[in-house]
């Protein structure tokens, strides 16, 4: 029977080291998901399976229920919602991570000396501690993501120091709790750890703004699969190990790549203190003047550009406007127009945010080009349409080195010979910082919800 789980584990791991690579590209992406169910399924079973237990009905009731919860929520949350909806799942893999460190710990079935005790009390120790910070800073995360408590960074006094001491205090704990025997004394230390951190995962994410939040989910992420694998090796389970290790580093990678998206160090978003949810119009001087344009100019200028590039942000994802580009789209390709979209790195508020949404509208994945691949054939572009993007189109990241974006890559739309910006008002987007590219001779400003403007340009394109 071990031997069979083994197999299975071993087949498990291969099917989510697969799932991850299909995930890198969103030809492969649905493939991606399909190994990584088939893995998950297999390793339920087989895990479920090596437990010596007679009540399996307790699984199969749990099971239920948990699938139930999880359909519904998956079916209900929107796009917009989905990093939330992340940071509330990671909770739960820190929930389990401190869970299973105190019934480890607490198993009176468990009596190891010496070395093997020592590594037992570390595994513990180490899965309750990354479980705990993982638990309430996913909280905190989802309360601001979903707006239950303000999205401004907590800036207490002396706010690194607390910090500090509190992992100071952790370590000194730890210390004293790893080589003790099980003893009232050893319990107070573990219990105050517990605390001590739970309080920590608040302090670190409270002190970050609302806006950073996805780095910081990512961020979650990487911690809660190091918690799985702290997890892993209490249960002595090889495939919790691997697992937690592929999520962990995994997650730490995808936060690089997003802190190198938005040219800022990893540190700084933790530290907290940039980013707005935008919406706040800058009081920042730019020379030129803003040209706003109608429906029905918008649609002439369209009917005459032969290449059209249209670069998405995260106001389309707000506006619930991807149809309404994907419908427009199908009529400028049905015209004979080349139509393909430039996609940044870091536009919305998620890896892969604009991917996602444009794939639900099925838009064919041949057009949709990244950031580096699209910004040398902005210059021979006739016409470009910048749909709820901001910061990432903005010039002064190129061109302003003082700039709080100053070298972040951008999509250069102002290099075609026509930018058409929809978006509601002058407002900044998520870094609240001014854009140039408005105040641009060869750019236009069509005003209003993006999914409305799109929808009465399609009908007099169509006219
Ligand atoms: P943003 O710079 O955030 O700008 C979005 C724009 O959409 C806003 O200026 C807003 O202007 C407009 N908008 C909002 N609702 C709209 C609606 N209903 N219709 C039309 N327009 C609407 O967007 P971006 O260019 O996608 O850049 C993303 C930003 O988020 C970057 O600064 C990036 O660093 C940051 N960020 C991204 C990530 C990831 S991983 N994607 C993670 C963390 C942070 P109005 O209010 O005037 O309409």
């Amino acid at each position: 029977m071990n031997g069979m789980i083994a197999m299975a584990y071993l087949f498990s791991a291969v099917m989510f080291i697969l799932s991850l690579g299909g995930l890198s590209s969103h030809e492969t992406a649905r493939r991606g998901n399909i190994y990584g169910m088939v893995g998950m399924a297999v390793a339920i079973i087989a895990t479920i399976s090596g437990v010596a237990t007679g009540a399996y009905w307790m699984v199969a009731i749990a099971m239920v229920v948990g699938a139930v919860i999880g359909l519904s929520l998956a079916r209900r949350v929107a796009m917009t919602q989905m990093p939330q909806m992340v940071a509330l799942l990671h909770s739960f893999v820190g929930l389990a991570a401190v869970l299973i460190g105190w019934g480890g710990f607490l198993d009176p079935r468990i009596t190891l000396h010496g070395a093997a005790h020592v590594v037992h009390s570390t595994e513990i120790y180490l899965g309750v501690f990354i479980g705990a910070i993982t638990l309430t800073g996913s909280l905190v995360a989802f309360c601001k993501l979903q707006g239950l408590v303000s999205g401004k960074p907590l800036m207490l006094p002396a706010r690194h120091w607390l910090n500090l001491i509190a992992i100071l205090a952790c370590i000194v704990l730890g210390i004293l709790f790893v080589p003790a025997d099980v003893h009232a004394g050893t319990v107070i230390n573990l219990l105050l750890m517990t605390a001590i951190a739970l309080l920590l995962g608040i302090h670190l994410v409270a002190a970050i703004g609302g806006a950073d939040m996805p780095v910081v989910i990512s961020m979650l992420n990487s911690y809660s699969g190091w918690a799985a694998a702290a997890t892993g090796f209490m249960l002595g389970n090889d495939l919790l190990i691997v697992v937690g290790a592929l999520v962990g580093s995994s997650g730490a990678i995808l936060s690089y790549i997003m802190c190198r998206g938005m040219n800022r160090s990893f540190i700084s978003v933790i530290l907290g203190g940039f980013g707005s949810d935008g919406g706040e119009v800058s009081d920042e001087e730019v020379d030129g003047e803003v040209i706003a344009i109608d429906q029905q100019e918008l649609a002439e200028e369209l009917k005459a550009a032969d290449s059209i590039i249209i670069v998405p942000g995260f106001g389309m994802a707000v506006a619930h406007a991807q149809q309404a580009v994907s419908d427009l789209t199908d009529r400028l390709r049905g015209m004979g127009k080349m139509v393909r979209f430039g996609i940044h790195p870091v536009a919305g508020r998620l890896p892969g945010h604009m991917n996602v949404l444009l794939a639900e509208a099925n838009v064919p994945y041949d057009i949709v080009l990244e950031m580096d691949e699209i910004n040398p054939d902005f210059p021979s572009t006739d016409l470009v349409l910048v749909i709820g993007a901001n910061d990432t189109v903005n010039p002064d990241a190129v061109e302003k080195p003082g700039s709080p974006i100053a070298g972040m890559p951008v999509l250069e739309v102002w290099k075609a010979h026509r930018v058409v910006v929809l978006k509601r008002s002058m407002a900044s987007g998520y870094a609240g910082v001014a854009n140039p590219l408005f105040y641009k001779e060869n750019a236009r400003m069509l005003f209003g919800d993006a999914k409305d403007s799109l929808q009465g340009v399609l009908g007099r394109v169509s006219d």
